[in-house]
C-alpha cells in the first residue's frame, strides 16, 4: 500500500514538473521583444470591462506573463477601487516630465502592475513634439517590463475611446446579452471597421445565462460583422452572470482572488488561456509595443 502510495505520489510530481516546463515553453515562445497592448472596451457603459481587465490580469500573470493594466477611464479611478489600492501618481505626471514611468507603477496582486492615468488624453495633446518625444521614450521601458499592457477604457463611440481602440494591437470587446449592449457594441464594430477593416477585434459575452446564450450573441454578432461590414470577429469567450462578482465589488477585491472557485474566474481562465494559445500560434508577429501604440494614439487623437 505505502508502495503504491509513494508510486503515485511520484508520478503526480513527475506530471507537475512536465506540466510547468510545457508552460515555460509556451510562455517562451510567445514572449516578444514588445509588449502586445490590448484595449479593453465596450459600447455601452456597465458591462463588466473593469472586472474583466483586472482578472484577465490577474489569470494571465498566473500563467506566467507580466500584464500591466493602465487605467484609462480618465476621471473615473475604475482599477484603484477594486483594488483597494489608492495611486499617489499618475501618468499625468509622467506627461508633465514631474516623475519617471517606474515611479507611477503601482503593486497591484499576483506580481501585476497598474498605472493610472489621471487626466491624462488632455495632457497627452497639449505637447509639443519635443516633450511628447521624452515622454514615448520614457513609456517605451514598459515593453521591456510587461508582455501584455491591458488597457482599460470608458464606454466606447467618444472620440478618446475612438482613438485608444484604432491604436491598440488588439481589441477586447465586452458585451452584455441586454439588447442595448449588443447594439452599441455593433455600433463600436461598425465605426473600427469604416477606419480599418484588418482590426482585430475579440468578444467576450459578460453576465450571459447561461453557455447557449453566451454562443448565441458571439455567433449572431460574428455573422452579422461579417456580412455587412466584412470584418471578422474573434470570439475570445464568456463569463456568466455570477454572484461571487457582485460580492468581490463590494469587498473592493478582485473575484478571481476572493472567489477563486466560481464560475466567473473559471470561465475568465478560459479567456487567459485562449489569449496565451492564440500568442502562441501568431509567435512570428511582431507587436509595435507601446511605443508604437502612443505614436499612433495621438497621431488620432490629433486627427
Ligand atoms: N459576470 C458578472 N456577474 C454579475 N455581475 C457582474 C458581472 N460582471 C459585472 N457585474 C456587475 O456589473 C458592475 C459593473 O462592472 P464593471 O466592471 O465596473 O463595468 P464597466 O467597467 O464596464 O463599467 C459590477 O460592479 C458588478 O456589480
Ligand atoms: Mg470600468
Amino acid at each position: 500500500m505505502r508502495d503504491q502510495a509513494d508510486k503515485l505520489r511520484q508520478i503526480i510530481e513527475s506530471i507537475k514538473i512536465r506540466q510547468s516546463v510545457n508552460q515555460a515553453n509556451l510562455i517562451n515562445s510567445i514572449r516578444k521583444k514588445t509588449a502586445k497592448v490590448i484595449t479593453v472596451t465596450s459600447g455601452k457603459g456597465g458591462v463588466g470591462k473593469t472586472n474583466i481587465a483586472i482578472n484577465l490580469a490577474i489569470a494571465l500573470s498566473e500563467m506566467g506573463l507580466r500584464v500591466i493594466i493602465l487605467d484609462a477611464d480618465f476621471g473615473l479611478a475604475n482599477i484603484d477601487v477594486l483594488f483597494g489600492i489608492i495611486p499617489h501618481n499618475t501618468l499625468v505626471d509622467v506627461i508633465n516630465n514631474k516623475k519617471n514611468i517606474l515611479e507611477v507603477l503601482s503593486d497591484g496582486p499576483k506580481n501585476i502592475k497598474f498605472i493610472s492615468g489621471g487626466s491624462g488624453v488632455e495632457e497627452l495633446v497639449k505637447l509639443e513634439k519635443s516633450q511628447l518625444e521624452k515622454f514615448v521614450d520614457n513609456i517605451s521601458m514598459l515593453d521591456k517590463l510587461a508582455d501584455v499592457i491591458l488597457i482599460d477604457t470608458g464606454a466606447g463611440l467618444s472620440d478618446n475611446v475612438m482613438s485608444f481602440v484604432m491604436a491598440a494591437d488588439e481589441v477586447l470587446l465586452v458585451t452584455t446579452p441586454e439588447p442595448t449592449s449588443i447594439t452599441d457594441a455593433y455600433a463600436l464594430i461598425k465605426m473600427v471597421s469604416n477606419r480599418n477593416k484588418d482590426k482585430i477585434i475579440k468578444v467576450v459575452v459578460n453576465r450571459a445565462e447561461n453557455v447557449n446564450e453566451a454562443n448565441d450573441i458571439l455567433n449572431k454578432l460574428s455573422i452579422v460583422a461579417e456580412k455587412f461590414l466584412n470584418l471578422k470577429l474573434y470570439s475570445l469567450g464568456y463569463v456568466l452572470q455570477d454572484e461571487a462578482v457582485i460580492k468581490a465589488v463590494k469587498l473592493q477585491q478582485p473575484f478571481s482572488l476572493s472567489f477563486p472557485k466560481s464560475h466567473a474566474t473559471k470561465l475568465i481562465r478560459e479567456i487567459s488561456k485562449k489569449i496565451v494559445e492564440e500568442g502562441k500560434n501568431n509567435s512570428n508577429m511582431e507587436n509595435t509595443g507601446i511605443k508604437g501604440f502612443v505614436n499612433r494614439l495621438v497621431g488620432f487623437l490629433n486627427s
